[in-house]
């Protein structure tokens, strides 16, 4: 069950955090797997790490938001499995705030990273799915992107809810063709970043499950969405976040 031989997968910002578990974790199953990330360094470091558990990795740094690099990097590829997971307002820093306090200028970079790299990869990669009739589109979305949150983040919710909404249309355009795309939602997730235990303890206690969640929760459901046994799961959402019923 699960087995991804023969696959070839590519995860996006997989160069540290929840992106480089799924890439473990689809390599483990076999498949053979192109680390992506904006930062070299970081795709080498995420993919030598596989390699060395013995799995199959390969570093392939590119930005997601430019739509060339995308092209030259994957149109040729015969991909069969995109994980979508650069996110957050890619290589810039988070801008968090009231919506009517922001500058225009701090929404296109939420956006950019989580609507368009989306649909750059997808569209590199999706009429060479069809003619081989078969693909695995999934996109690492977030709860910001079902619910609304009183916590600033109003243009990367959007985005994230434009990432959801582009999956269920390339669902439903591409199902008779073998390639099921869907989102996966989620929830609070340890942050490569945040050092503050404090904070993290904070953050665990309003999660039911008790802890913030790691791409070993993300990683086996994307195994399962990439493989044949999923191939009846299409167009759909799926929360992990520990329980959070709110979403
Ligand atoms: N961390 C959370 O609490 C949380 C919650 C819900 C959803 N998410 C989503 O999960 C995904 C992973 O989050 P994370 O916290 O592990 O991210 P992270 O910021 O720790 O890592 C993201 C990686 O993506 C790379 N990257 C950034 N922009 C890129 C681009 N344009 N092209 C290629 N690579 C790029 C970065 O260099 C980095 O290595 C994101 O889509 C995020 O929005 C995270």
């Amino acid at each position: 069950m699960f087995d991804l031989k023969g696959r070839r997968a590519i995860v996006t910002g997989a160069g540290q955090g929840i992106g480089a578990g799924i890439a473990r974790h689809l390599a483990q199953q076999g498949a053979r797997v192109w680390v992506n990330d904006v930062s070299a360094e970081k795709a080498e470091r995420s993919a030598a790490a596989i390699r060395s558990a013995g799995a199959d990795a390969l570093a392939k740094p590119f930005d997601v938001t430019d739509r060339a690099a995308v092209v030259d990097a994957l149109s040729d590829a015969e991909i069969d499995i995109v994980v979508n997971n650069a996110g957050n307002a890619g290589a810039h820093d988070m801008q968090v705030g009231p919506f009517r306090e922001m500058d225009p200028s701090q929404w296109a970079a939420p956006i950019d990273v989580n609507l368009h790299g989306v649909m750059n990869t997808t569209h590199a990669v999706l009429s060479g799915m069809c003619e081989r009739g078969f693909g695995r589109l999934i996109t690492i979305a977030s709860g910001a992107g079902v619910i609304g949150l009183p916590i600033g983040v109003a243009p990367y919710g959007a985005a994230k809810a434009a990432g959801i909404s582009f999956m269920r249309h390339m669902a439903a355009e591409n199902a008779a063709l073998g390639v099921t795309a869907n989102s996966l939602a989620l929830g609070l997730m340890e942050m490569t970043e945040v050092h503050d235990n404090a904070l993290v303890e904070r953050l665990a206690r309003s999660i039911p499950v008790g802890r913030l969640g790691t791409g070993d929760d993300v990683g086996p459901a994307c195994v399962w969405l990439a493989s044949d046994e999923a191939a009846w799961v299409t167009g759909q959402t799926i929360h992990i976040n520990g329980g959070n019923v709110t979403t």
